[in-house]
């Protein structure tokens, strides 16, 4: 059962595939300036490998290939930004680890193709790997208008999850995923469905209602239905949400409402539209919004813009979704016109 599912999952991945849910220019390729080509670029070739072009990425370096397309799970990068940040092979190895967010946008971006223009050459930016600074705030692709949300208040390391927690995790445990701790030190968790895809129905999140030390929820390409999406209402912790490539609709937006510490919101591909958005315009500390290859409508995007200046909204109008991105040395900022 766990083998035959991988068909219907990549059957599933296959059809999302025609365009970047990312766009390279604005949400990929400052991750690599700013963490990355300082080592791994004209400079300096860190295990052999350059990450300032496309064909050096796939050249990949001593280990082979940095990346795989269409697959992040086999891409050596992701393997690498993922690691625990004491591991030997964690990357960058300086500075802070790149943040989850950006470490989805990675993955979003390798799943789609790995779409990378013609031509464009990066290049090393912010100098030294990292100032501290940019560790709290997840990557910033565009700079929105207005300043960002808050932050958050830092998790404590005393919460102490209930029996009923530990059951619950237990139960999920059983239809095969793991709901993993984010970090040793802390008791904090991450639940990621997707690979599960089409065998994660409302009745297999069920048990979650519990797990109220969840801070990362992937439900990318499950079956779940914005009925299912009650098991989350009592999340208070929970700052990333992932449910690109579901059935979820506007049924949706009164679930969303209870997650006040949200701070990262994935809908692309889900069939959303303009109702949703007043539900979202109220969390407080929304950061990333991913809204492409939905039904809402730029309007209605205008409007939650003018609201929360300082949100980060991706809608991939922006770029053509025939990956025709303007030329290298085009002004970066053209494209941005409003
Ligand atoms: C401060 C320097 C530094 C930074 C910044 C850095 N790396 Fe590395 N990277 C290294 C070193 C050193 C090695 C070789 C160590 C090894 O072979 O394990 C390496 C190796 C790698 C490899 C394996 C190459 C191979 O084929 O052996 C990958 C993939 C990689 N880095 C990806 C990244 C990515 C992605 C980033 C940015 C998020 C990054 N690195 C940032 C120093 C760095």
């Amino acid at each position: 059962m766990k083998l035959s599912c991988w068909s219907i999952l990549l059957g599933a991945s296959a059809l999302a595939l025609p365009a970047a849910a990312v766009d390279f220019k604005a949400d990929v390729a400052p991750i690599f300036e700013q963490k990355c080509i300082g080592c791994h670029g004209p400079d300096k070739q860190k295990g052999k490998l350059r990450l300032d072009t496309l064909e050096n990425a796939l050249k990949g370096g001593k280990g082979g290939p940095a990346l795989k397309a269409g697959d992040p799970d086999a891409s050596e990068l992701i393997k690498r930004v993922e690691l625990p940040k004491d591991n030997d092979d964690h990357m960058p190895t300086e500075g802070d680890p790149l943040t989850k967010e950006q470490v989805t946008i990675l993955r979003d971006w390798i799943k789609a193709g790995a779409v990378w223009p013609d031509g464009v050459v990066l290049t090393a930016k912010g100098g030294k790997p990292p100032a501290s600074a940019d560790a709290a705030a997840p990557a910033q692709p565009k700079a929105p208008a207005g300043p960002p949300p808050p932050p958050l208040p830092e998790l404590s390391k005393d919460f102490v999850p209930t029996a009923a927690e530990t059951d619950a995790i237990a139960a999920i445990a059983k239809s095969g995923i793991d709901v993993r701790l984010i970090a040793q030190n802390g008791p904090w968790r991450e639940a990621n469905f997707r690979l599960s895809g089409s065998n994660v129905t409302d009745a297999v999140i069920a048990p979650l209602k519990e797990v109220t030390s969840l801070v990362e929820l992937n439900l990318a390409m499950t079956r779940v239905t914005d009925a299912g999406l009650s098991a989350v209402d009592g999340l208070g912790h929970l700052q990333n949400l992932q449910l690109q490539l579901t059935g979820i609709g506007d049924g949706a937006a009164e679930h969303f409402k209870k997650l006040t510490n949200l701070v990262t919101l994935n809908l692309y591909g889900s069939q959303v539209s303009d109702a949703t958005l007043p539900a979202l315009k109220d969390l407080a500390h929304l950061r990333s919004l991913y809204l492409w290859q939905t039904k809402v409508t730029p309007d209605a995007v205008q409007q939650l813009k003018a609201a929360r200046p300082g949100l980060y909204i991706n809608t991939g109008w922006e770029a053509p979704a025939t990956n025709a991105v303007p030329a290298t040395n085009a002004p970066a900022k053209a494209e941005e016109k409003k």
